[in-house]
C-alpha cells in the first residue's frame, strides 16, 4: 500500500467514460451525485454478482470437494449488499452479534452462517447458538469453556470449530496481518492438539472445524498455500486421533489491485490450492470478502476548494477520513478519477484532502491528476470494501449515503444522515 503516483492502468469493468462522462454499469456518477449529493458510496449489483460467481465457479471444479462461499460481511455490510450475495447463494461470515442481526435481516439462512470474533460476548455466542448458526469459530481455551457454560445453560451442543493460528506471513501490510504467531487471533499452531482434545472432553460442544484466516489484501497465492498445508496436517492428524472434522475453513483475504498491480485471481488460488486440499474429506469453507466488493463501489466526493499553499496544491473535497479511512490507516492507494473527463487544462500533482481537523485527513497524497475546479465530482476507485463500513461521525459529520445501481437504475441503500441521526440516542 502506498500514496503513490497514479500511473499504472487499472480495469474497473463496470465503471467506464461514455461520452466523456463516468458511468457506473451505464448510469452517469454525474446525475448519482446531483440526485444523491455527495459523499456517496455507489456500488455495482452486477459486479458483485459476477464477483460472486466467478469466486463459487472456481472452487466448483474440485469433483469430490463440497465447499461454501462466505462472504464476509465485515468488508461491506450494507443489507442490499449482503441480499444481493445470499441471493446469489452465499453463505455468510459474521464478526458480531450486529453482523448476525444484519445479515438475518438481509434474508441470511443461519445454516450457512459462521459466527467469527477473537472476543465474542456470552450474549453474542448464545444469539448464534439461538440462530443456529453453522458454527462459530474459537479462539482460544477459555472461549472454549464458556461456550460450553452457554451451551449447556440453553440445552443444545454448540457446533465450533477451533480458528488455528498457523504463523504463516501474509506478506501484506502490519495491520490487516493476522497469522503470524504475535498476532492476537487464534489458537497457536503449538496449542492447537491440547486445544482439540480439550474441546473434545467437554459435552455441550460439537467439533465441526478447523479454521484460519491469515490476513486480508494478499495478493499472492503461497501465503495461502502455506497455511493450508498446515490446516491439512492437522486435519488429518485430528481425523487419526477420532475427532472427526466435517469442515475446513481456509478464511479470506484474497486480494485485489488498486493500482494496477498484479494480483492473485480466485481461480489462481483455487488451482494452487488443488494439491493441498483435492483429497480431503471435507467441506471446504471460504471467506472472501473483499475480492467480492473492492472493486464493485466507488466514493463520490466534490471538490469544495482549491488550495495552493506554496509548498502544496491541494484539493479539498467534502469526503474526509470519517467517511473513508483506508488512506488515513494504511496509507492506502485508491485510484482517483474525476467523473467528467472535459476539457481539463493538463495535469497537477495535488494532495486531495477532506475537511476534517486532523492532518492525516487525506485521500491522496502527491498524486498527478487532470487539473479539476471547484464544484468537481471526482470518484474515489476501488472503495467498495472497508469503506462505508470503517465510517465514523468524527467531528459530527453525518455519515455518507450509498447507493446501488441495479437494472440500469441507481437505488439509494442508505440514506445521508442528519443532524438529528447525530444526536438521536442522546437524552437532552
Ligand atoms: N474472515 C475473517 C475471519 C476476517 O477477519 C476477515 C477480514 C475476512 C474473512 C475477510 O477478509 P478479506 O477477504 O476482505 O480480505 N479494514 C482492512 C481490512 C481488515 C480485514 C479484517 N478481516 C482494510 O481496509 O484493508
Amino acid at each position: 500500500m502506498s500514496t503513490g503516483e497514479d500511473t499504472r492502468e487499472v480495469a474497473f469493468p463496470h465503471f467506464e467514460y461514455i461520452g466523456g462522462e463516468l458511468t457506473c454499469d451505464g448510469v452517469s456518477l454525474r446525475q448519482v451525485a446531483a440526485e444523491f449529493g455527495t459523499p456517496c458510496y455507489v456500488y455495482s449489483k452486477n459486479s458483485l454478482i459476477e464477483k460472486y460467481h466467478e469466486f463459487d465457479a472456481v472452487f466448483s471444479h474440485f469433483p469430490h470437494l463440497p465447499h461454501l462461499v462466505c462472504y464476509s460481511v465485515k468488508a461491506n455490510s450494507n443489507r442490499s449488499v449482503i441480499s444481493t450475495f445470499v441471493r446469489a447463494g452465499s453463505g455468510l461470515d459474521v464478526n458480531s452479534g450486529g453482523e448476525l442481526y444484519r445479515a438475518l435481516l438481509a434474508g441470511g439462512d443461519a445454516a450457512r452462517i459462521i459466527f467469527t470474533g477473537v472476543g465474542k460476548t456470552a450474549e453474542e455466542i448464545a444469539y448464534a447458538l439461538e440462530q443456529r448458526a453453522l458454527f462459530l469459530k474459537v479462539e482460544s481455551f477459555e472461549e472454549l469453556d464458556v461456550i460450553d457454560a452457554v451451551a449447556r445453560r440453553m440445552g443444545v451442543r454448540a457446533p465450533v470449530a477451533l480458528r488455528v493460528n498457523p504463523d504463516v506471513d501474509a506478506l501484506t501490510h502490519p495491520y490487516i496481518s493476522t497469522g503470524l504467531a504475535e498476532n492476537k487471533f487464534g489458537i497457536p499452531w503449538d496449542q492447537a492438539l491440547p486445544a482439540y482434545e480439550h474441546a473434545a472432553s467437554l459435552p455441550n460442544l460439537e467439533i465441526v472445524g478447523v479454521d484460519m484466516h491469515i490476513g486480508s489484501q494478499i495478493t499472492t497465492v503461497e501465503p495461502f498455500v502455506e497455511a493450508a498445508s498446515r490446516l491439512a496436517g492437522l486435519f488429518e492428524i485430528l481425523t487419526q486421533k477420532g475427532i472427526p472434522i466435517s469442515h475446513i475453513d481456509l478464511g479470506g483475504g484474497l486480494g485485489i489491485s488498486y493500482d494496477g498491480s498484479p494480483s492473485a485471481t480466485a481461480s489462481e488460488l483455487a488451482e494452487a490450492l488443488r494439491p493441498v486440499i483435492e483429497s480431503l474429506k471435507a467441506t471446504i469453507v471460504l471467506e472472501p470478502g473483499r475480492y467480492l466488493t473492492g472493486n464493485a463501489g466507488v466514493l463520490l466526493t466534490t471538490v469544495q476548494y482549491r488550495k495552493n499553499t506554496g509548498a502544496k496544491q491541494f484539493l479539498i473535497v467534502d469526503a474526509a477520513m470519517n467517511d473513508f479511512l483506508r488512506p488515513a490507516l494504511y496509507a492506502a492507494y485508491h485510484r482517483i478519477q474525476p467523473v467528467m473527463l472535459g476539457d481539463h487544462r493538463g495535469e497537477e500533482v495535488v494532495d486531495v484532502v477532506g475537511p476534517v481537523c486532523e492532518s492525516s485527513d487525506f485521500i491522496a497524497k502527491g498524486r498527478t491528476l487532470p487539473r479539476v475546479e471547484r464544484g468537481e465530482v471526482l470518484a474515489v476507485m476501488s472503495a467498495g470494501a472497508y469503506g462505508f463500513v470503517m465510517s465514523s461521525n468524527y467531528n459530527s459529520r453525518p455519515r455518507a449515503a450509498e447507493v446501488l445501481i441495479e437494472d440500469g437504475r441507481a437505488v439509494c441503500i442508505r440514506y445521508r444522515e442528519t443532524y438529528e441521526d447525530l444526536v438521536r440516542r442522546e437524552p437532552t
